[in-house]
Parts: structure tokens; C-alpha cells; sequence
């Protein structure tokens, strides 16, 4: 009997509701006091689990951290990373935050390699990802969604960042556990204050006035 009146109330509420919200907020305010108790802690437990429903809608991303803008690396300095990678036919690479996927563009079409971006920007990914299409390299080349401090890079030939100092210092201790013995790492701008870089390069100019610092390192 409890459980007809209870269902006969909400039905009642859901009506007076959407008619007081589309024609008069008098109404609806003189409705929930009447009936406030049982309404207002419907509303107030609904509150409360609002955002336990947003973070379970976004799985992984509520503890995610953006370890640098967006940024791009101008085209021929991606050039010199991938080089400087001594990038091999057939061989994995990973962009870690890849941005428009420039580097994971020029790692597969011209160095021929596997390769992988991860990139946390959901709208960078769709572009990323039409573009690789658009030049026919989905074969070789995808970018996957995600946080890249949550990827498993066991495989990984060549590692690519251009990511901030903190990034860099975060993602450490992740490549010291998973990379292969042999792995190179090309960092673009930022060093990894922990490891000695085998080599350091310098471009004086980009074309645009801007130099650039590479560290490259060896696992
Ligand atoms: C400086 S941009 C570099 C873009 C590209 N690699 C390049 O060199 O042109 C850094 C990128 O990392 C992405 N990013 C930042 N934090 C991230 C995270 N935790 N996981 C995945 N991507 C992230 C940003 O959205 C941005 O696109």
C-alpha cells in the first residue's frame, strides 16, 4: 500500500515538476514545501551522487594529470628527433602526448616504423586519427586515447616526448620499468634530470627564429 502511495507521489512530483518548471516557479515552490521532506531529500541524495555518476561516465580520467600543453614540434626538428632515434624500418615507436600526430605522421610514412601516439586531448585524437586515415596509414599508425603515464611501452623501440621538466620526472621511473634493455629516448627540449643522455643536439635555428635542445638516451 506504502509502495503504491510512495509511486503515486513521485508521479505526482515528475508532473508538478515539469509544469512548474515550463509555466510558473511559484507553484513548484509551493509544491515542494508541502510535500518537502520526502522531495527535497530526493534532491539532495540525487546531488550527492551526481558526481559519483560524471566520474563513473569518465572512467581513468579522474586522476589524470596534463604533463604539458600543446605544443607542436616544428617539422624539421621532428625530422632530426626521429634521426637522431636512429629510426628502423619495421621498427615501434611511441609519441608520448602527440598532439596533431606529426611525429607518429613522419615516423611511419617516411621512417616506415610502427607507430603509436598516446594522447590524452579527446578532440587531438579524432583529428590525429582522421588524418591518419586521410593518408592511408592506419596500417602502420593509430593514436590511442589515454593517459600516457598508464601505457605499457614493453615493445617500444624508440620513445618520443616533448612534454614539461615534471612530466619528464613523472614518466622516469614508468620507462625505468618498462623498456626493453637497448630502447632509445628522444626527448625534444626537456631533459630526464635522473639518466646521463648519450647525446645532446643543438639547433641553432628552426627556420622560425627558435632553437631547440634534443636529449638522446639509451635503456
Ligand atoms: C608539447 S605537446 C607535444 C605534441 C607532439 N608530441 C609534438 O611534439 O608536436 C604535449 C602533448 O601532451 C599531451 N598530454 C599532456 N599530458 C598528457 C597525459 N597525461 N597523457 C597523454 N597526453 C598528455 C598534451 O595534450 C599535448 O598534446
Amino acid at each position: 500500500m506504502c509502495e503504491s502511495r510512495c509511486k503515486g507521489r513521485v508521479k505526482n512530483a515528475i508532473t508538478a515538476t515539469t509544469f512548474a518548471i515550463l509555466f510558473r516557479p511559484a507553484i513548484l515552490y509551493h509544491w515542494l514545501t508541502e510535500n518537502g521532506p520526502t522531495i527535497l531529500e530526493l534532491m539532495r541524495n540525487s546531488l550527492f551522487v551526481l558526481p559519483l555518476v560524471i566520474s563513473a561516465l569518465a572512467p581513468g580520467q579522474q586522476d589524470t594529470e596534463v604533463l604539458a600543453p600543446y605544443y607542436e614540434t616544428p617539422e624539421m626538428v621532428v625530422d632530426r628527433m626521429l634521426q637522431l632515434g636512429n629510426l628502423r624500418p619495421g621498427e615501434k615507436m611511441y609519441d608520448l602526448g602527440s598532439g596533431d600526430g606529426r611525429i607518429v605522421v613522419m615516423a611511419a610514412q617516411k621512417y616506415k616504423a610502427d607507430a603509436t601516439g598516446v594522447e590524452l586531448d579527446r578532440t587531438l585524437v579524432k583529428q590525429s586519427t582522421k588524418h591518419l586515415r586521410k593518408l592511408g596509414l592506419t596500417s602502420t599508425a593509430r593514436i590511442v586515447q589515454g593517459d600516457l603515464l598508464k601505457q605499457d611501452y614493453s615493445s617500444a623501440d624508440l620513445i618520443t616526448v616533448y612534454l614539461l621538466p615534471f612530466g619528464n620526472e613523472k614518466l622516469a621511473p614508468i620507462l625505468e620499468k618498462q623498456l626493453k634493455p637497448g630502447c632509445r629516448i628522444v626527448s625534444h627540449n626537456a631533459a630526464f634530470t635522473s639518466w646521463t643522455p648519450v647525446k645532446i643536439e643543438e639547433i641553432a635555428s628552426d627556420g622560425e627564429g627558435h632553437s631547440h635542445r634534443l636529449y638522446f638516451y639509451q635503456r
